[in-house]
């Protein structure tokens, strides 16, 4: 409405010389008309002009008053004609205009009172000429400031001044009668009804910003893991079954060939369960053969010399790494007519540790294995080669290690580009004859492994330094939507 009335108005006239009048006349808020102006000029459909003036308005009080009337008037038009008491008085019309209207009504003369408090009113009707001119200025009538009753009026705060903005308006370079919406899209009915030759599109905004991507963020941490996983299996591997966070000492520790007093087997190191405590399935001969090789040894090995109890073996624990996982595979390898094997795993592995900047009491680990005729220390050390350099680490240096079910065993060590140092990445080695013989593989089978945490070269390759901001309840979701798509590739 404010849009037709502007455009109409300026195509019979040169201008809208002052928007505050045009508004009254046209009985339009001056918001709208502001409003309108605005978006016109903006499309060049008008040229607008600002313009300036002190105006008055009411204060919350003066525009209390214009609407019930001015105090003193309230105040004597509540006093009935025998009179009443101050207190009564009070009461009826509420402190705050009494208080005001009993001075004015005094000063004008209007009231008496006599020694016993009692008021009476001197006249049967009283002007309220304070209102009248209130809502003369409210309707914005008054111009003379000067006027004794105006400035009175000021005094008692009632009106105050402010600046009045508005603008004078004349046609624009685009001027039209009427703005045409401008098509944002051609549809269907735009060609069929042939409206489209006379459409005006809108211009494509190519500096908008587009709504950022929403949905599903990937964790760095399954990134890495997918990174990893596309290593393991160019390179042949196929993956293994890791769906099993509780495991058997058995499975963990004695097929291992890790003693039933090494330290890592202490509740300190190792979250034992609960309920079930034990486990009730374990391959009877296997079993058997391990307790023998553990006790007395044998294939040329003298064992540990010691008791070895079922029933530290029968106990449930949360798996302390995926090498539980490598020694069932094996052991079921071992079931079968032999034929080698490359397997991977990547998945969560549980330990009691202090809990620190670098650890958690639970992580991932990625493993690997290859399992054939034959294999020798120099195969390990080139497919580690290979492997890392794939990682975009291809200096590796080898630190002799010990492991229990490993010998030789190897700390692998990479130099990092980036860093411009060598850090430790793995640790390594071929499984030892007293794991691989009970379990019943043929004797020239070697197997050679390696194990690595899935955290480290994730905070290596993000930049993080502290694991709690890598995995567990305190990660900032913000990190891990805005964290970049990594490459693996350490330069
Ligand atoms: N299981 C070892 C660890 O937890 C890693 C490893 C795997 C070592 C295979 C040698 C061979 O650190």
């Amino acid at each position: 409405m404010a849009e037709e009335a502007i455009l109409g108005f300026l195509h019979e006239n040169h201008e809208i010389a002052d928007s505050g009048k045009f508004a009254t006349q046209s009985g339009i808020s001056h918001d709208d008309i502001v409003n309108v102006v605005k978006s016109l000029s903006a499309f060049h459909f008008v040229e607008a002009q600002d313009i300036k003036r002190d105006s008055l308005v009411l204060t919350e009080e003066g525009r209390a008053y214009a609407a019930a009337g001015s105090p003193e008037v309230q105040l004597v038009n509540a006093i009935p004609p025998e009179g009443i008491t101050l207190k009564e008085l009070e009461n009826k019309v509420g402190s705050d205009i009494f208080s005001i209207g009993r001075s004015y009504a005094m000063k004008n003369k209007w009231v008496e009172m006599d020694k016993s408090k009692v008021v009476t009113r001197k006249f049967d009707t009283v002007d309220d000429k304070v209102k009248e001119m209130l809502v003369q200025i409210q309707e914005g009538k008054v111009t003379n400031t000067e006027d004794a009753a105006f400035i009175n009026l000021k005094k008692r705060k009632l009106v105050a001044s402010q600046i009045w903005k508005g603008y004078s308006v004349k046609k624009g370079p685009k001027y039209a009668r009427e703005r045409r919406k401008q098509a944002t899209d051609l549809t269907r009915d735009n060609l069929q009804r042939d409206e489209w030759k006379n459409l005006e599109f809108k211009e494509y905004n190519f500096k908008a910003k587009g709504f950022p991507v929403e949905g599903g963020h990937l964790h760095p941490l399954l990134k890495v893991r997918k990174q990893m996983q596309m290593i393991f299996l160019q390179m042949g591997f196929e993956e293994m079954p890791t769906n099993n966070y509780v495991e058997s000492s058995f499975w963990n520790f004695d097929a291992l060939f890790q003693p039933q007093q090494h330290p890592a087997r202490d509740s300190h190191d190792t979250f034992f369960l609960k309920e079930p405590s034990t486990t009730k399935i374990l391959p009877e001969d296997y079993v058997s053969r391990v307790k023998q090789v553990h006790e007395s040894g044998g294939h040329g090995s003298r064992g540990y010399g010691y008791d070895w109890k079922r029933e530290e073996a029968n106990k449930n624990l949360l798996r302390t790494h995926t090498t539980a996982v490598s020694s069932r595979m094996l052991y079921s390898l071992a079931q079968k007519p032999f034929a080698g094997q490359r397997y991977y795993s990547i998945d969560r592995v549980f330990r009691n540790e202090a809990v620190d900047r670098t650890h958690l009491a639970e992580f991932h680990q990625i493993e690997g294995l290859i399992c054939d005729r034959g294999l020798t220390l120099g195969d390990l050390q080139g497919v580690l080669q290979d492997f890392f350099s794939r990682l975009g680490m291809s200096k590796l240096r080898f630190k002799p290690a010990y492991n229990p079910y490993t010998e030789p065993s190897m700390e692998i060590f990479g130099y990092h580009e980036g860093f411009k140092k060598w850090v430790e990445i793995g640790n390594s080695g071929m499984f030892r004859p007293e794991m691989l013989l009970p379990m019943g593989l043929p004797e020239d089978v070697r197997v050679i492994a390696w194990g690595l945490s899935l955290e480290r070269p994730t905070m290596i390759l993000y930049g993080i330094d502290n694991i709690r901001d890598l995995f567990g309840h305190k990660v900032d979701l913000g990190l891990i939507k805005s964290n970049p798509i990594c490459r693996i590739g350490i330069k």
